[in-house]
């Protein structure tokens, strides 16, 4: 195997730069792996891709069972290699709470991979376990059985340093935006990096910057009160950032902005996944969100995942009834 292309950008984009650069050379692709990030509804456009690559080199998709629709591929052997990495695996996850005896299981039996570079979505409707399942993830909740793997290391068993080492390198975004009234905007978005003992002159730097990318470097001094919600949410995209995370965990972040400062919040979101490659888990109730932002999406219901696929093909044909109601396919009073 030649070059490994460690790549989460949609396999299409990667054929197209593959056929650019490498423009009259020979190039074969090996497609391996199912889920490689192809809609269904775009499988046509990546074949048509393939049909102009010649042979010599091959690209092999890995990871994913082999799917009998890529088997014309599974031939081709030598060449280069495309990988894709799982960022997060989530392993027969379960969580049962305990209040004053009686018992209550908010998550149950939870399976999931999502991949290094996806904008992953975790939709349902309140109370279905979303929270619980997000918080599982920087082991906020403890599971009760199951397991978290993070990169490739199982992290379920993490406590003291080890525990805040890894939450150092996931950010998390709420619903309410969760920042310091007392502290200015600047001092919000550099509070990680007080934490790990940052000087004040390379914080306030790296905080410059953070704020300049979210657009609110002439809001630095002024306090979170000041600022309206969408601006205090862009602050907190910022302080999730502070750590150079690889992953963003955002808990409802859009749920309390109005539609037009949500579109703008998803689309700072997307930017910040293509242009920086962090990985997204985005847990919302609402279909809008992962019809904007997300590549990957699974339903979760009664704590359960019931359905879960590229977002494309999830929301051209739910099979659940709770992702048919979601998406405003059955009668609202049915
Ligand atoms: N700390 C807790 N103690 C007891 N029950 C909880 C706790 N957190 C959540 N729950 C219960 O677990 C279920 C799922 O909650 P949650 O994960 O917050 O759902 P969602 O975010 O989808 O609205 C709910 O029934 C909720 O009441
Ligand atoms: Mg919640």
């Amino acid at each position: 195997m030649g070059t490994i292309y460690d790549s989460s950008r949609h396999l299409l984009s990667l054929v197209e730069e593959l056929l650019e650069s490498r423009e009259g050379e020979n190039l074969r692709i090996d497609v391996t792996g199912a889920g490689v990030g192809i809609p269904a509804a775009q499988l046509d456009a990546v074949f048509e891709k393939f049909t102009q690559l010649k042979t010599a080199d091959v690209v092999t998709a890995g990871l994913a069972p082999q799917e009998s629709v890529f088997a014309p591929f599974l031939a081709l052997t030598g060449g280069y290699g495309l990988q894709w990495r799982v960022m997060i695996q989530l392993k027969n996850l379960s969580k049962t709470y305990s209040t004053r005896g009686v018992e209550h299981t908010a998550l149950e039996d939870v399976s999931l991979t999502i991949e290094d570079g996806d904008i992953f979505g975790i939709i349902g409707i309140s109370g279905a376990g979303k929270s619980t399942l997000v918080r599982c993830i920087n082991l906020l909740e403890k599971p009760t059985s199951g397991s978290v793997v993070i990169d490739g290391v199982d992290v379920t068993g993490f406590d003291g340093r080890q525990l805040s080492d890894l939450r150092a390198t996931i950010g998390m975004i709420f619903q309410d935006f969760n920042l310091f009234a007392q502290r200015t905007v600047l001092e919000n978005v550099t509070f990680p990096l007080e934490i790990r003992g940052d000087d004040r002159a390379d914080r306030e730097r790296r905080g410059m910057e953070l704020l300049d990318l979210v657009g609110l470097s002439a809001k630095a001094k002024q306090y979170p009160s000041q600022l309206s919600g969408g601006q205090q949410q862009r602050v907190s995209i910022a302080r999730a950032l502070a750590n150079h995370p690889r992953v963003i965990l955002c808990d409802e972040a859009t749920s309390a902005l109005d539609s037009l400062t949500t579109n703008s919040v998803l689309k700072l979101l997307r930017q910040i996944n293509r242009e920086m490659g962090v990985t997204m888990v985005v847990i919302t109730h609402e279909i809008g969100v992962v019809e904007k932002i997300c590549n990957r999406v699974a339903v979760i219901d009664g704590s359960r995942i019931v359905e879960q696929g590229m977002a494309a093909d999830v929301l051209a044909d739910p099979s659940a009834e709770v992702t048919r109601r979601l998406l405003g396919r059955v009668r609202w009073d049915a």
